[in-house]
């Protein structure tokens, strides 16, 4: 594995490339990434390198992401089959047909969709910038995809705001049910729970704290709790298990992993970086407009 790592190090310095990779990405793959984190860390990232190339150790929505931010950079996805179940729960007919239905609302899309679908929106967020984006709509109502979960989760938050959801969830994120919170809880009565807001409502309220990829590693780090159940992807609790040897992370499930994410191997990542492969590609008009929600995102999350 040494030998591998030392190649793709080499190949970034002589092709001015970047690694970002998310936190769900199998753990070897920090060993060669610049840039570990959440959707929104990684997006403001690529909003601001100056590599020529981004490799994007994550899933396709991502990197299309990326190429929209730094249009004139090339992207390379290590795995060009690694979607977002997630994103692909909504096309760009569908968007269209849901604004149909509620004219004249602002529409939010969660960062996990397409560019064609974020082309249609008024407004990007992720799971860590959410009720802080939407609060600056200053809006009575606003339409909400793909996630139902996470577009409650912050009509709830914000308490004097209705949000009219698209009945797409993570499939991965959506397993878990309040009971296996409530078993946990009675096996672990010291741990706190942390929870990402993909999961249903009925797991979010009985957490001690629900945030994004990042805001659990962060509430980690900030806590002196010595015990913490992780309702979320298994990528989480290896970063944590290797970040924090002296605390005890209890994984909700044995194997909650979103097989997408654990597609890209250090391979993977040579094969592109030599042969610049797996190129993201966005059509110019699609990109013009699916940059504006992404811009007013980063703008809002300042
Ligand atoms: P984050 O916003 O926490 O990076 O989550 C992205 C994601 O796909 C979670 O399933
Ligand atoms: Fe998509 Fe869920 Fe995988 Fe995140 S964990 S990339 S939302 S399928």
């Amino acid at each position: 594995m040494q030998k591998l790592v030392e190649r793709i190090n080499n190949l970034k310095k002589e092709k001015k490339a970047v690694i970002l990779a998310h936190c769900y990405q199998p753990v070897e793959i920090d060993l060669v990434a610049d840039y570990v984190g959440d959707s929104l860390y990684l997006s403001q990232v690529a909003a601001e390198t100056d590599a020529e190339i981004i490799v994007f150790a994550g899933v396709s929505f991502m990197a299309q992401t990326a190429k929209i931010l730094s249009p004139t950079k090339k992207v390379l996805l290590p795995q060009k089959d690694a979607g977002c179940e997630m994103a692909d729960m909504i096309n760009y007919k569908q968007v269209l047909e849901f604004k149909a239905k509620h004219p004249d609302i602002p529409v939010v899309c969660y960062v996990n969709s397409t560019a064609e679908v974020k082309s249609e929106c008024d407004l990007c967020c992720t799971s860590s910038n959410a009720v802080q984006v939407v609060k600056s709509l200053k809006a009575e109502k606003i339409l909400f995809l793909p996630d139902q979960h996470l577009g409650k989760w912050v009509e709830k938050q914000l308490g004097n705001l209705e949000v009219i959801t698209y009945p797409g969830c993570c499939p991965i994120h959506e397993q878990i049910s309040p009971e296996e919170i409530a078993n946990i809880r009675a096996k672990y009565p010291d741990s706190l729970v942390l929870v990402h807001p993909e999961c249903e409502m009925s797991v979010s309220l009985m957490a001690d704290y629900v945030g994004s990829t990042a805001g659990i590693m962060n509430f980690v780090k900030n806590s002196d709790n010595k015990s913490f159940v992780i309702v979320t992807e298994k990528g989480v609790v290896d970063r944590l298990e290797r970040d924090y040897p002296e605390k005890e992370f209890i994984p909700i499930r044995d194997n909650l992993v979103c097989p997408s994410m654990k597609m890209t191997t250090l391979e993977d990542i040579l094969n592109v970086l030599e042969n610049e492969t797996n190129e993201i590609v966005v059509e110019k008009e699609i990109a013009i407009k699916a940059v504006k929600c992404i811009d007013r995102m980063l703008e809002a999350s300042k």
